[in-house]
């Protein structure tokens, strides 16, 4: 991999954020992002999962400045973007965009479609009035909604129709990197599917770097070509999607496949499950953060804290013991799909040629 494939790339990003300050003494702070390095390549769809609390959002809020860092730097093509002055970074905003969770809070109720999906065109200074009106009209489209809809107010949609213009909003002015932060988690499993299938396409079609949020280990293993496992705030495993679903080198990633729903064969025979709520991210364990709630903890794991590194091309992983370790993973083809997500998948990508060929109402 040379540099050039590296789009965006995190060197020892932290994050801090006071949650409470005493009239007298420190303090007390939460370490949201402790310690991120990553690099996103050129192309790739990248996966960033862990449990409720261990500092996704925050760090992919930092990866395209929507927050500022405490520490670490963030490079885009090479130049750091927390040393660029607002201009220049207004000018890369149109290169990096963010797909919002919840798209009923994400959209203004009171702007009209059409002027929801012109409005970073216009803050951009891209076309004229027509022509943005034009651009606007063809993301619709694109989106499988239809141009009719731009002089609709978003109440009059539906939560996977109101993502599509999350979607087409994000898109409008040509980004190159897109970062969706859970973007179907608050939509209805039926709908989700055909709003994964969407950004897929879309992907594709504008040649985008993607980095998605979910908590659907099924939508991760369907979409990402590689995933970063993030622990009380630092990344504990990062390797090619089929590498770490079939063979995890990380006890918490372990704990994390074998927590995947497998209806089709009742309660799942695992060897490790996730005991109790991740620690205080204000107070994190010393050594290995993992260590509280590790089957395999051994006493080093309380006081020496572990490395990320690499332990095959493209395979990193922050554990003492990975060497030695023979951590279950989902071997089996067919025990490591989930058939339901997979038809699911499959319907609505066929049911999606369709739409595109019918003007929907
Ligand atoms: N603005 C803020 N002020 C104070 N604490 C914050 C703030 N934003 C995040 N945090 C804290 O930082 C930690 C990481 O939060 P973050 O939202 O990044 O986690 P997450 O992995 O995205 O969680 P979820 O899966 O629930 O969305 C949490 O402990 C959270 O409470
Ligand atoms: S370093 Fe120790 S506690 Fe941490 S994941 Fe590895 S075995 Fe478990
Ligand atoms: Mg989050």
């Amino acid at each position: 991999m040379t540099r050039n494939d590296i789009i965006l790339e995190a060197r020892g990003l932290k994050r801090r954020f006071v949650t409470h300050k005493p009239l007298f003494g420190k303090p007390t702070e939460v370490r949201a992002v402790d310690g991120v390095d990553l690099q996103v390549r050129r192309g790739e769809t990248l996966a960033i999962v862990g449990e409720s609390g261990c500092g996704k959002s925050t760090l992919a809020r930092l990866l395209v400045r929507l927050i500022e860092p405490s520490g670490g730097t963030v490079h885009y093509e090479g130049r750091e973007i927390g040393a660029l002055g607002d201009a220049a970074m207004r000018g890369l905003r149109r290169d990096l965009q963010f797909i919002f969770q919840d798209p009923f809070a994400s959209l203004n109720p009171r702007m009209t479609v059409g002027a929801l999906i012109e409005e970073p065109l216009r803050a951009h200074g891209i076309g004229d009035a027509a022509a943005r009106r034009d651009q606007a009209a063809q993301m619709l489209t694109r989106v499988g909604l239809s141009p009719r809809h731009a002089d609709r107010y978003p109440h009059e949609f539906s939560g996977g129709q109101r993502q599509r213009i999350g979607i087409a909003r994000a898109l409008a002015c040509g980004p190159k990197v897109v970062i969706g932060d859970e973007p179907v988690s608050a939509l209805d499993v039926s709908i989700q599917a055909q709003v994964v299938n969407l950004l897929e396409d879309l992907k594709q079609e504008f040649e985008l770097t993607l980095i998605v949020i979910a908590h659907d280990l099924s939508v991760i293993r369907h979409m990402a070509d590689r995933v970063a496992v993030m622990y009380l705030g630092q990344l504990v495993e990062i390797a090619r999607t089929e590498d770490l679903f079939r063979a995890p080198r990380h006890p918490y990633t372990e704990a994390l496949l074998a927590a995947i729903p497998l209806p089709q064969y009742g309660a799942r025979k695992v060897k490790v499950s996730i005991e109790g709520d991740p620690p205080d991210p204000i107070a994190p364990p010393p050594g290995c953060r993992f260590h509280t709630r590790c089957p395999y903890a051994i006493a080093a794991c309380q006081t020496d804290r572990p490395a990320l590194r690499d332990l095959e091309p493209g395979h990193s992983v922050a554990c003492l013991r990975a060497e030695e370790l023979d951590l279950t993973g989902t071997a089996d083809a067919e025990r490591s799909h989930n058939p339901a997500t997979e038809r699911r998948f499959r319907l609505y990508r066929e049911a999606r040629h369709e739409e595109l060929q019918s003007t929907p109402t």
